[in-house]
């Protein structure tokens, strides 16, 4: 059965500041939300900014990590206004769990000839840095000119492998979050917002 939407408390959530507004209303599955849509609209804005500094007005060649990073992919793609070309690589995911098992591997990989060129890599969550290393390694036997790291959300305190990225949106303490793109068992990508999933629904879901 449908469960109606129902307005959570948070206290770090942004209320409107015309008080004639209503609250958005928050997917009941979320405990918190951690950015709004409008706040990660803006580092997204700001983001763009900082890479049209890095990268000038060159072309350069962006490699999405998928699923996780489409959205802010597509979204941050936008704000530059440099010619780009655009490959995915897939790499093995959570499946039904929130913390990360074993080696990640390459499911689906690269298309485009990389050898002698600028490179971004984007990724929605840099957590271990063991997804990032891999595919950082792969990238790297390509021989590319250059290679720079952007992601939306890192995790600093749970590093196990070294890494640190080029361009980072925002920096998070450990929570599994859902939504802008990222999952729990290939469900919330399409919420607008980022939030953490309330933990009773942390476990293989019934309908998985
Ligand atoms: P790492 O290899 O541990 O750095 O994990 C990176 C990948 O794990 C990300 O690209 C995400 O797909 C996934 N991941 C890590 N933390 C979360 C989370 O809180 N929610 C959803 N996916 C996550």
């Amino acid at each position: 059965m449908r469960r109606p939407p129902v307005f959570v408390s948070l206290a770090n959530y942004p209320m409107p500041t015309n008080s004639t507004e209503e609250a958005p209303k928050v997917h009941p599955d979320l405990e918190s939300v951690m950015f709004t849509e409008r706040e990660i609209k803006e580092r997204v804005k700001s983001l763009g900014k900082e890479l049209k500094a890095a990268f000038g007005d060159g072309e350069f060649t962006i490699i999405s990590i998928i699923n996780g990073a489409v959205l802010f992919t597509a979204d941050l793609m936008r704000e530059i206004d440099n010619p780009v070309r655009l490959d995915c690589i897939r790499i093995t995911s959570y499946g039904e769990k929130t913390q990360s098992i074993g080696t990640p591997h390459v499911i689906h990989s690269l298309t485009l000839d990389i050898s002698g060129r600028h490179v971004l890599l984007i990724d929605d969550i840099l957590d271990t840095g063991k997804t990032i290393a891999l595919v950082d390694g792969i990238i790297r036997k390509l021989n590319p000119a250059s290679l720079r790291v952007c992601v939306l959300l890192d995790k600093h305190g749970r590093r196990e492998v070294p890494y640190e990225a080029d361009f980072v949106g925002f920096r998070i303490p450990d929570r599994f979050v859902v939504g802008y793109g990222m999952d729990f068992a290939e469900r919330y990508r399409n919420l607008p917002c980022i939030g953490v999933l309330k933990p009773e629904l942390q476990k293989p879901p019934e309908w998985a």
